[in-house]
């Protein structure tokens, strides 16, 4: 079985220590999402596990055979259009132009984009729907491991409901695994098997919540009840410096 196996896990940029000695697993058929505030080292997590920052200490172990990212600013290439923007990575793999094209579309179509907007260049795009171009970028190539850097948080509520049901679906159709950073407590109880609290100054994992239900079993009442419930959780109010009056 594939995995991603972190241990003893840190990591500094200069003098500043980032993240220490982290360890997780992360298996195949798994949602794994990390949380925590904004400038705790998130990020530079998913960059060290997708091989796009080299380690400095501690041991990360990556047998999936494929991956993609989405990052958190969508990094389109300027000088093509969202057909070409998406389909890129699918040259890379040989497929035919007239295929490439063709998956390209389906992909836009399903995440809201308008035939319309498959001529434009990113600076004529909304935010959101660069992000989701992004999104279908990393996807349109079926990757085995996806890592996913706040993936939905220009989109609207609408949206980003219709692109975590995508995601859902790759999920309960064993399709896909999935390291999936985010904000939003609600989001990462609706999609994940296991949260990872990343405390600040520097990273560490300080606790783990796990979701036994299946994703599709996952109604409103339950996603609501599981947030209540970490939202009164002490670390979660600590890390977040939350305060309930
Ligand atoms: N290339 C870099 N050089 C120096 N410091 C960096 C670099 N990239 C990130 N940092 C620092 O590392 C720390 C963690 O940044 P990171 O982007 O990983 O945070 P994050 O948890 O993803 O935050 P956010 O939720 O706001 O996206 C920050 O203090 C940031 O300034
Ligand atoms: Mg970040």
């Amino acid at each position: 079985m594939a995995r991603l196996k972190v241990e003893e896990l840190s990591f500094s940029f200069g003098y500043d220590t980032i993240l220490e000695n982290l360890n997780f697993e992360v298996n195949e058929g798994e949602v794994v999402s990390i949380v925590g505030p904004s400038g705790g080292g998130k990020t530079t997590l998913l960059r060290l596990c997708a091989g796009l920052l080299d380690r400095q200490e501690g041991k990360i172990e990556n047998s999936f055979d494929t991956q993609a990212i989405a990052f958190q600013d969508p990094r389109l290439l300027p000088w093509k259009n969202t057909i070409d923007n998406i389909s890129f990575g699918l040259k890379a793999m040989g497929i035919s132009a007239k295929e490439r094209e063709s998956r390209a579309k389906e992909i836009a179509l399903k995440f809201d984009l308008e035939e319309s907007d498959f001529d434009k260049f990113p600076k004529e795009l909304s935010g959101g729907m660069r992000q989701r171009v992004s999104f279908a970028r990393a996807l349109v190539t079926k990757p085995k491991l996806l890592f996913l850097d706040e993936p939905f948080s220009a989109l609207d509520i609408g949206l980003k409901r219709k692109l975590q049901d995508h995601v859902m679906e790759l999920i309960s159709n064993k399709e896909i695994t999935i390291f999936f950073i985010t904000h939003d407590i609600m989001e990462a109880i609706r999609l994940s098997d296991k949260i990872l609290l990343l405390a600040p100054d520097p990273g560490r994992i300080i606790k783990e919540f796990t979701f036994d239900l299946p994703q599709e079993q996952r109604d409103d009442e339950y996603v609501y009840s599981q947030t209540a419930k970490l939202l009164s959780d002490r670390e979660i109010i600590e890390t977040f410096e939350l305060e309930f009056k």
